[in-house]
């Protein structure tokens, strides 16, 4: 399908609406803090997630960029005073009870989770400080953000090698992604319902963590990843965010970089199979390495030191292949070669098959970054024609292209960013 003038507009406008729309305002119960943010979906999502809305603070900048500051700020107030930042803010609690109530979550407060989500949000700032050149507006949210950094380095990396841990599923956005089913003690059967056995299996690592310090949580071993693409997106903000130190005058930017090579060292030396052309995650203390192809292998892409030749391979042989993931609309959570493979969704869960705007979105710039922008306007063109042709959806069949999953969800207007980006 070629992709009209007409149709762009139409999928700009559509996604204006969707962040017009999904814009939540008011004033919570949670100590009377005033909350203004995109959530992701209304109906489904009404709550703030934190790499929702540092994705959304992107897409806001091509619709106003002082929209994308007040996301950022919003999410900040989240910020504990140990650098703790949670997954989810329930700022609308009371509103949305029905909501909340099916989610499987472990609160640390009753607004607020015990959970993390990737740091996109050193991305963020980058991004609205090159919009806009506010150096005001970075030196306001710098402490705040740096106090997250360091409690990700100091709580969540016990063993030191620079890579940070995750320890539950949840906390790198992909929920039940098929890579962590061996260490969820998932049954395997051909793609049918894994909702209710991947809640049990939550409700165990839940009672191991219940009642232990933060810093104990991951020593208990019941489900630590190392996972590729949250510590690829860890580099990446490090980098943004020493450089934003360097841009504003603000200190402590070699300590950031030394962080960032550390974590980029580790991913090279601990992740890389050379034999596979793929970087695996690694599972539990002993750092097994997890081989099933996700995009996860992919998103070293977005760090700009990866030498030619190992980004030659990830594109050639796994991105290009289309018996893995160039696919009619990729990228796919999970490579088509893969038994557990659920383009359309028979699992009733995220992130076993159908493609995302957010993945799209950082490894169209991680092409570009590369050299490979026949590849970038490519994936590009195919990621607009799906919004053109199946709405702003949550997620879509990477085979048909149909939308599946929640309605008007706000990060997908991404492609706000990558229309733009095409444009210039
Ligand atoms: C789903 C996604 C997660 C996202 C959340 C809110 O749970 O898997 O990554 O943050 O929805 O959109």
């Amino acid at each position: 399908m070629t992709i009209t003038g007409a149709q762009v507009e139409r999928v700009v406008a559509e996604c204006r609406r969707v962040l017009e729309g999904n814009r939540q305002r008011g004033v919570s119960a949670w100590d009377g803090k005033r909350y203004d943010f995109v959530c992701p979906s209304p109906a489904t999502y009404p709550f703030q997630w934190w790499w929702d809305s540092a994705f959304i603070a992107i897409a806001l900048l091509r619709v106003d960029p002082e929209l994308s500051k007040q996301e950022l700020r919003c999410l900040l107030q989240g910020t504990r005073p140990d650098g703790f930042m949670p997954h989810m803010l329930l700022w609308e609690k009371s509103a949305h009870e029905r909501a909340y109530t099916e989610y499987s979550i472990r609160l640390a407060h009753p607004f607020y989770t015990a959970t993390i989500q990737p740091p996109v949000i050193g991305r963020s700032i980058e991004r609205i400080y090159e919009a806009t050149g506010d150096a005001e507006f970075v030196r306001e949210v710098l402490p705040a953000v740096r106090k997250i950094f360091d409690w990700l380095d100091d709580i969540r990396d016990p063993d030191r090698d620079g890579l940070i841990a995750i320890i539950q599923p949840d906390e790198s956005g992909l929920d039940a992604s098929p890579k962590y089913d061996a260490a969820m003690r998932l049954p395997f059967d051909p793609p049918s319902d894994t909702l209710p056995a991947l809640r049990v299996s939550m409700q165990r690592l839940f009672k191991a963590y219940d009642g232990k310090p933060m810093r104990e949580q991951p020593l208990q071993d019941v489900f630590l990843f190392e996972d590729v693409m949250v510590n690829a997106i860890y580099a990446d903000s490090l980098r943004a965010l020493a450089a934003m130190c360097r841009a504003t005058g603000a200190p402590g930017a070699e300590d950031l970089e030394a962080r960032r090579a550390k974590c980029v060292k580790a991913l090279l030396t601990k992740c890389w199979d050379d034999r596979a052309g793929a970087f695996w995650d690694l599972s539990g203390k002993a750092e097994e390495r997890v081989r099933v192809l996700t995009f996860s292998i992919l998103f070293p892409l977005i760090l700009p030191e990866l030498e030619p030749k190992i980004a030659r391979r990830l594109v050639e042989e796994h991105l290009l292949n289309d018996k893995e993931f160039w696919l009619p609309y990729p990228v796919p959570s999970i490579a088509a070669s893969e038994p557990t493979f659920d383009p359309d969704w028979k699992t009733n869960t995220t992130w076993r098959g159908p493609t995302w705007m957010n993945v799209n979105w950082y490894l169209y710039w991680g092409l570009r970054q590369h050299g490979f922008d026949d590849v970038a306007h490519e994936l590009a063109r195919r990621s607009i024609e799906l919004v053109a042709r199946s709405g702003v959806r949550e997620f879509y069949d990477p085979l048909t292209g149909e939308g599946e999953g929640a309605e008007d969800f706000a990060w997908t207007t991404l492609v706000l960013d990558l229309i733009a980006a095409e444009r210039a």
